[in-house]
This record gives structure tokens, C-alpha cells and sequence, in this order.
């Protein structure tokens, strides 16, 4: 048989932008109110981004103390994935610049574009080229400079409020596997990525879609798209509330049966930051303590693929998330996209 390989959790880092801006202040230039936003969603802040600074340095400055905290080197890695939907450039990725920026080999870099699921499907992606001993190191990372592909005015209130900017990396690596007591099991301690379920259903793409750029578009990109409004995304934001909870609640179950666990095995759940009110009802829903779930949506709002390794990293930083312990991570996204992965880490 091959040599088999897990996929362990090295490091992790964060980068978020200097200027916070409160509901208040955001209240300044936008028709909306602390009130409205903070019930709803439970934001109290967003970061955003100064005009000129691109996703690709909110990445590198992610990767850099994922690397540092990881005790990796930048040449080590050979693969790195990157997740967003606010590049640099409609074309290349970020995962080019990114190996580029961080002067690494001319390894792989690919991005996903797997919007709020960015994380638990790269997640998934990265653990099956470990398992399959294509890649030993891998550098994956989630970052989003959403303001400015926003309309932040009142007319695009819905959305404004909820989003803001962020990145947070993790560094992975591949360790080989002697004897199948040594494969991650929810049975036992060994470290590393347990199992992972990626779903989707394309059903539901225009609940939550921007439209142009895009081939929708005769032009790829002209005048009246943006007179008429489809270069800002679009959000029903109700539809998406109710197959948030459904898909979360649902795949979070699924991935915890298939691996003979119950919610109450889990030491912490982190799911994507979109709003306190979908968290808390997931969370309910699998009857977990509010202290087995990490949430920082208030500081942050919904920084799409970075929510979930943000909380990973201040999870960690705060001492919520240690060694040994059993991780479940859940989130749902535009497409409609959804996924969980279970981690020892
Ligand atoms: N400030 C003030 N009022 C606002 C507003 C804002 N920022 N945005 C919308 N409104 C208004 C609407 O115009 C509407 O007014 P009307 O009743 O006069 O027409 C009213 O508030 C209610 O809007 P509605 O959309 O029905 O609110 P809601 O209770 O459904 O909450 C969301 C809206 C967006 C907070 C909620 O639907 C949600 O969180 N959805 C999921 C979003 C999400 O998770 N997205 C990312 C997925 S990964």
C-alpha cells in the first residue's frame, strides 16, 4: 500500500484592516441604525479596507504569521490554496500573487471561488491532497476586501451593513501515517483532519449572486450594468436566512453521525460569521452550550471565506481552541454551497 498521510494544523494567522467602523458611524452615511443592524445580525463593526489596498496583501499579511505561527517556511510550502471572491484581478487569483508576494518555489497556487463555504471546502480540498501524498505543506488562505464590490449606500443597505473586510491562513501539513491506529478517528487523539462533507445546490445561485462581471452579460461587463445595479450583489436575504440554518443545522448533524458523535462530543463548533441570529439557531438546534461556539461577528461582520479561520485564530489566541481538541467547523454560502469538517487539532 502507499504511504498514507493526515493533514495536521501547523499554524494559523490573521490580518485585519486598522479602520473600524461602527454602526454608527457606517449610520452616517447609510440610511440604517445601530439598532437595526446589531438586532438583526448582532454586527456591532466591520473592518474596511483604505481605497488601493488589495486582498492579496490582506493574504500576505495572513499568510506571513501563518507561516511564523506554523515554524514553516515560505519555501516549504509546495501548494497553496486560496479562497475569495474579491481578487485582486478578475484574472489571475490571489493564490498567484500570493506564492509570488511571499517569494515561495513555483509551486501550485489555485483560488476557489466558493464565497462563505470558502473555508470548510478548501478545507476539504487541502486534506485530499495530503491524504493522497500530492502535496506535504500547504499554505491555504481565505481573504476578502467585500467593500469595495458593495454598494455602500442606502440603496445598497441590506448588504452594506452585514459585510466587511478580513484574512486569516493556515498552514497544513502532512504527516505520514505508520499503522491505522495512527489515521485521525473521532475515537481517538491523534491529531489532524477527521472527515469532511461538501454540498451544494446551484437552485439557489440567484438568491445571492453578482452578476457582472460575467458571460450573463453581453459585454461581460458594460455601462448599463452598472447603471442598472448588477455589478453590486444581490441578496434575498430571507431565502438565504432559512437555507442558512436548514443546510447548517443539517450537515453539521450528518457529519457528526456518520462519525459516531454526538453535538455534546464537540469541544468547540466555529460557524460562519453571517449573522449572530443563524449562529445561535444552528447552535440551538444541536443543543450546544453558548461556550462550546465561537462567534466574533460583532467585531467583524461577515468577511465571507475568512470568517471561519478568523475564529480560528483569536479561538486559539484566547485559549477557546487547544490541542487535542475535537473541532467542528460549519458554513453556508452563496451558490447555494454548504459544508462541515471535523478536525482534531
Ligand atoms: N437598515 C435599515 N433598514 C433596512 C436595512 C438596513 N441596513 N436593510 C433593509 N432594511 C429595511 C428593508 O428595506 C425592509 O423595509 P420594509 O419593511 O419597509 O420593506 C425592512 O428593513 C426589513 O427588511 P428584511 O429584509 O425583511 O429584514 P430581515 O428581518 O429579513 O433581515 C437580514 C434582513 C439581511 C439581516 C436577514 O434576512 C439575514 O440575515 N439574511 C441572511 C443573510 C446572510 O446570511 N447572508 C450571507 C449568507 S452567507
Amino acid at each position: 500500500m502507499s504511504q498514507q498521510f493526515r493533514s495536521v494544523v501547523r499554524g494559523v494567522g490573521k490580518y485585519v484592516p486598522e479602520n473600524e467602523v461602527t454602526n454608527v458611524e457606517l449610520s452616517k452615511t447609510i440610511d440604517t441604525s445601530d439598532a437595526w443592524i446589531s438586532e438583526r445580525s448582532g454586527i456591532r463593526a466591520r473592518r474596511i479596507a483604505p481605497r488601493g489596498m488589495t486582498t492579496s496583501f490582506l493574504a500576505v499579511e495572513a499568510s506571513k504569521k501563518a507561516l511564523d505561527d506554523a515554524g514553516v517556511s515560505a519555501k516549504e510550502i509546495d501548494l497553496v490554496i486560496a479562497a475569495t471572491l474579491s481578487p485582486d484581478y478578475f484574472f489571475p487569483g490571489i493564490g498567484s500573487l500570493l506564492q509570488h508576494k511571499l517569494g515561495m518555489n513555483p509551486v501550485g497556487a489555485f483560488d476557489i471561488r466558493q464565497q462563505c463555504s470558502g473555508f470548510v471546502h478548501g478545507l476539504a480540498m487541502a486534506d485530499a491532497f495530503i491524504r493522497s501524498g500530492q502535496a506535504r505543506k500547504i499554505l491555504f488562505c481565505c481573504a476578502e476586501i467585500q467593500t469595495t464590490i458593495m454598494d455602500m449606500t442606502t440603496r445598497g443597505r441590506n448588504m452594506a451593513v452585514l459585510f466587511g473586510d478580513g484574512a486569516a491562513s493556515i498552514v497544513l501539513e502532512g504527516i505520514p501515517i505508520a499503522s491505522d491506529a495512527e489515521r485521525p478517528r473521532a475515537d481517538n487523539t491523534v491529531r489532524g483532519v477527521i472527515d469532511n462533507i461538501t454540498g451544494g445546490d446551484g437552485g439557489g445561485a440567484e438568491n445571492l449572486v453578482m452578476r457582472a462581471p460575467g458571460t450573463s452579460s453581453p459585454d461581460f461587463i458594460n455601462a448599463a450594468d452598472i447603471e442598472e445595479g448588477r455589478r453590486w450583489p444581490h441578496m434575498d436575504g430571507q431565502t438565504v436566512f432559512k437555507n442558512a440554518i436548514m443546510r447548517m443545522t443539517e450537515v453539521a448533524e450528518t457529519l457528526l453521525t456518520r462519525n459516531g458523535l454526538k453535538p455534546a462530543d464537540v469541544s468547540l463548533m466555529v460557524p460562519h460569521q453571517a449573522n449572530l441570529r443563524i449562529s445561535e439557531m444552528v447552535r440551538d438546534k444541536l443543543g450546544l452550550p453558548p461556550e462550546k461556539v465561537f462567534n466574533n461577528i460583532h467585531k467583524y461582520g461577515n468577511t465571507t471565506a475568512a470568517t471561519v479561520p478568523l475564529c480560528l485564530a483569536e479561538a486559539v489566541e484566547e485559549g477557546r481552541l487547544k490541542q487535542g481538541d475535537l473541532l467542528l467547523t460549519v458554513a453556508f454560502g452563496a451558490g447555494f454551497t454548504w459544508g462541515a469538517n471535523l478536525v482534531r487539532w
